[in-house]
């Protein structure tokens, strides 16, 4: 049996890059052959400013969107991050098995900080890949499926416990960082050199959810490259690449079936349908988040009884390592 566990932050709306490149695979996962564990690490939403009340509604939001992408609670575990306190636990004994030096080479922490300026450069934000370590690792985590830009973090996890298990034995599972083949990086819709971000200017980016007449303006507005065919080719054509990702995951069609069904079409239409396409995809995905949505109760034992279930695993996992080095 392996396990697949992954979860998003609650710093802000989500976006067709969170869908398209983690939430949407997630689901697939869900097997008798698989233990699979989503959660919503409300903890690391803490590195970015915002009041207590919009962290908890986007964190039960995000428990939403989790149900809406199709992961059921009678086959997975779901959890909240807060409501598993080793988590935190396992958190603080990491950090004396990782270096300044290895979380300074973390692309995301030098883009953020650099972003941020002094005041912004929180510890926390710094620290940030070390708690993630702590999530996957916690429930012997095989497989973490995510969007590129956590590879690298998954990489570190793996370090952080080959070096445990070098110096107290085999305690650590060594997990993997699996991305989809197309949509582990969807790119702003302004600026195909940059990675789609919430935090981006609104323009760049189409929020899962957005109305279907905006999410059609954005499409009409995103950039396309100097030629006019719609063609695959990420280096000479970032931008139409791209959008045939976004298309291509949307539609189910491959980029091959793509290209030959625009062939001597240009990117105004092509663009046209696409915002049609993801807006309609859009509204039914919105329908079902209504749906999980109004019901808090339900959200509510939905993550109870999923953080207990998920404690009971966690919990056996710190003891055998408060165990191992020493801690009563
Ligand atoms: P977060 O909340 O930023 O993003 C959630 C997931 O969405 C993916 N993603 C994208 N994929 C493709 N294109 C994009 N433009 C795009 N933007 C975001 C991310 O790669 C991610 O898979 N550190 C994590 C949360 C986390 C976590 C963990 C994940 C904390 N602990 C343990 C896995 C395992 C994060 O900030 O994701």
């Amino acid at each position: 049996m392996k396990t697949v566990f992954s979860g998003l932050k609650p710093t802000g709306e989500m976006t067709i890059g969170n869908y398209l490149g983690a939430i949407k695979h997630w689901p697939l996962s869900q097997s008798k052959d698989n233990r699979t564990i989503f959660f919503v690490p409300n903890s690391h939403a803490l590195t970015v400013r915002q009041s207590p009340e919009d962290i908890k509604t986007r964190t039960l939001d995000l428990v939403a969107w989790l149900l809406t992408a199709g992961i059921e609670p009678s086959k997975s575990i779901i959890l909240v991050q807060s409501m598993v306190p080793a988590h935190a636990e396992l958190f603080w004994i990491l950090d004396n098995y990782v270096t300044m030096g290895e979380l300074s080479r973390m692309t995301q922490f030098k883009d953020k900080s650099q972003k941020l300026g002094p005041e912004g450069q929180l510890v926390g934000l710094f620290n940030y890949p070390v708690l993630m370590a702590a999530d996957i690792l916690l429930y012997d985590s095989n497989e973490v499926p995510v969007g590129e830009d956590q590879v690298q973090h998954v990489e570190l996890t793996r370090d952080i416990a080959n070096r445990f298990n070098k110096l107290y034995g085999e305690t650590f599972v060594l997990p993997k960082a699996t991305i989809p083949n197309y949509g582990g990086r969807v790119m702003s819709l302004d600026n195909p050199s940059v990675k789609m971000s919430k935090s981006d200017h609104p323009d760049s980016y189409v929020a899962l959810g957005e109305s279907a007449e905006s999410v059609v303006n954005k499409f009409k507005r995103a950039v396309t490259d100097s030629d006019t065919q719609i063609r695959y080719n990420k280096s000479e054509k970032p931008a139409i690449s791209n959008l045939m990702e976004i298309y291509a995951g949307f539609s189910g069609m491959s980029l091959e079936e793509i290209e030959n069904k625009y062939e001597g079409i240009g990117y105004g239409e092509f663009k046209n349908d696409l915002g049609e396409l993801t807006a309609e995809k859009l509204s039914s995905l919105q329908k079902d988040f209504e749906k999980y949505r109004s019901n808090e109760i339900g959200l509510m034992s939905i993550i109870e009884e999923g953080s207990q279930k998920a404690s009971a695993i966690a919990n056996k996992k710190l003891s055998e390592v408060k165990n191992k080095i020493g801690l009563l």
